[in-house]
């Protein structure tokens, strides 16, 4: 299923990020706080239960403490998903961290893996985040890598995303849940997308 999360602050804060003029450090800043905004839409039907502790508040009473029904794993995409996942977990703070390296190579446009590392949890939920859903190549690559490693309840954020590359994701991973802050026009010939933002990673760490 795919989720466009409309919400004006967020919509006001990619449309800056959009801007060619915007330098790196807003850009990150901004995509840091859209992604701390998104988690909560994306989490939104987790329930909270008790731990069986207790806890006492200033006013004497005594009440369950609680924390979430799932475990959770966050899995940016290297290099630009970094630029996500500080801004997801600090709202999901007892969420374990993995790391999936891919690249899209720029001849053929398909992804190349280079690095996988996932902590061990059971029956977790996985986020995996990447700025940015184009052909859907590294995304159904990394959901593949996450599947095959045990893991099946994933759910994908990304800030923009490609009509193609949602198709991809959905035809190649049905379980999985998309969610993008903005569904965009289409790719162009080097598969960038229209309007887009250009180059997540190069924007993130000032490689342009
Ligand atoms: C970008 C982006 C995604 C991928 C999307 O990464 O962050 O991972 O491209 O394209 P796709 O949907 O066509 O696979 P890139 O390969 O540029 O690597 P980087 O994050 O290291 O810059
Ligand atoms: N990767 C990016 O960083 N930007 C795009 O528009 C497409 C792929």
């Amino acid at each position: 299923m795919l989720h466009i999360v409309e919400n004006p602050l967020i919509q006001v804060k990619l449309n800056i990020m959009r801007d060619e003029r915007t330098n790196s450090k807003d850009f990150r800043t901004l995509l840091d706080e859209i992604s701390s905004l998104m988690t909560l839409e994306v989490f939104k039907d987790l329930k909270v239960v008790p731990t069986g502790e207790k806890i006492i508040t200033p006013t004497g009473v005594e009440i369950d403490k609680l924390k979430l029904n799932h475990s959770i794993i966050v899995v940016p995409i290297l290099r630009a998903g970094i630029g996500m996942s500080n801004g997801v977990i600090d709202m999901l703070p007892t969420a374990r961290i993995g790391h999936i390296g891919l690249y899209r190579d720029e001849k053929t446009l398909k992804p190349v893996e280079y690095f996988c590392k996932l902590p061990h949890v059971k029956d977790p939920l996985v986020l995996i985040c990447d700025p940015m859903l184009a052909t859907g190549g590294s995304a159904c690559d990394a959901i593949t890598m996450i599947k095959k490693r045990g893991y099946q309840n994933i759910r994908l954020l990304c800030l923009v995303g490609a009509p193609e590359g949602v198709k991809k994701v959905q035809e190649t991973h049905k379980d999985v849940d998309i969610y993008l802050a903005s569904l965009d026009e289409r790719l162009n010939e080097n598969g960038y997308i229209l309007p887009g933002l250009g180059d997540a990673g190069d924007r993130i760490f000032g490689t342009l």
